[in-house]
């Protein structure tokens, strides 16, 4: 792939597509979206208005990294705070397709609030290759897919979707980042999905779940980052283990490490870590985090397996 000749056919063809109109660009702070929010707005520059919408479900820190980032490169985000919204829609919602829809249509809607305020008929997303395939193939409802499964989104939600990146994938991504000068923490971040922590807490998905899991998760961050891996996370399973908590007896959570190598995330295989990594990461997680009484490493590839647990 030539990357500056994809940049400045995808630049011509984003000027063409908004001419002297407006557009919102959906970022989550991720490498797909920053890619696509900085190649839109060298298309379009302050025509293109950036919005990053808290859902309430993203890694600690998120949010705040996110702006900081995009001021550094001269780009202005407006956080829009939706948490709210997000865990009602989520409510009692146990079924991993179920949250998943409910997760997409939280997700439109809140944009499509947002589209309409700023009369912007444009929304530029970060879809790439995999995200479209693994919808198709029926792998899952990835939350940005619409038109390739049949729902219009003008009809839906009052917007049309432009999708730079659609045909590239992870690492054809990352090439393009590092052209268009975007720091090194986000051209080689490890890949985060659109509904976020929801794709890590099985069962329902409540502010509390949520909150275990971000805490277990920047554990496990913080203990891979020196093997860098594709993807590391912690999942909170609805399952319980019985634990010893100050010599009483306990019923407390269950913490899987997932963490795997792949280069498209179409198959991926399990970090061999070390076991010393691996106890130091099970000692943190129930100290902690008390409730938390097990914790457990998984071995399975994709496939069988896929990468998220939802
Ligand atoms: P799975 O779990 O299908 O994930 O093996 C493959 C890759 O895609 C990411 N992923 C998503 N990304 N929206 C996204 O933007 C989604 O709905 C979504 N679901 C999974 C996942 O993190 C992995 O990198």
């Amino acid at each position: 792939m030539n990357v500056k000749n994809f940049i400045e056919t995808q630049v011509e063809e984003i000027k063409k597509i908004v001419g002297k109109g407006k557009a919102i660009s959906a970022l989550s702070g991720g490498v797909d979206s920053s890619t696509c929010t900085v190649l839109a707005h060298r298309a379009v520059g302050s025509q293109l208005k950036n919005i990053f919408i808290d859902n309430g479900l993203m890694r600690a820190g998120e949010p705040q990294a996110v702006v900081k980032a995009f001021a550094d490169l001269g780009i202005a985000v407006d956080v829009v705070d939706k948490e709210k919204e997000f865990f009602i829609a989520l409510k009692g919602k146990t079924d991993p397709e179920d949250k998943r829809k409910a997760f997409r249509y939280a997700f439109y809607n809140s944009f499509g609030r947002e589209v309409l305020k700023s009369k912007a008929p444009f929304l530029v997303q970060g879809t790439i290759a995999a995200d479209i395939i693994e919808t198709q193939k029926g792998v899952k409802t990835q939350h940005n897919i619409l038109e390739q499964i049949g729902i219009d989104p003008e009809k839906g939600f009052g917007f049309k979707v432009v999708e730079p990146l659609k045909e590239l994938f992870k690492h054809e991504v990352r090439l393009v980042a590092r052209e268009l000068g975007l720091p090194e923490a986000i051209y080689n971040r490890m890949p985060f999905p659109g509904p976020a922590l929801a794709t890590r807490v099985i069962g329902e998905v409540t502010p509390e779940r949520v909150a275990l899991v971000r805490a277990a998760t920047v554990i496990v961050e913080e203990e891979l980052a020196a093997l860098k891996p594709f993807q590391a996370f912690a999942v909170l399973l609805s399952d319980k283990g019985t634990g010893i908590v100050d010599g009483k007896r306990t019923f407390g959570d269950i913490i899987i490490i997932r963490s795997v190598e792949s280069k498209d995330a179409l198959t991926a295989e399990p970090t061999p870590i070390p076991f010393e990594v691996l106890n130091r990461m099970a000692k943190r997680i129930t100290k902690e985090i008390p409730s938390v009484s097990r914790v457990a490493y998984e071995l399975t590839s994709k496939p069988p397996a896929t990468i998220e647990y939802i």
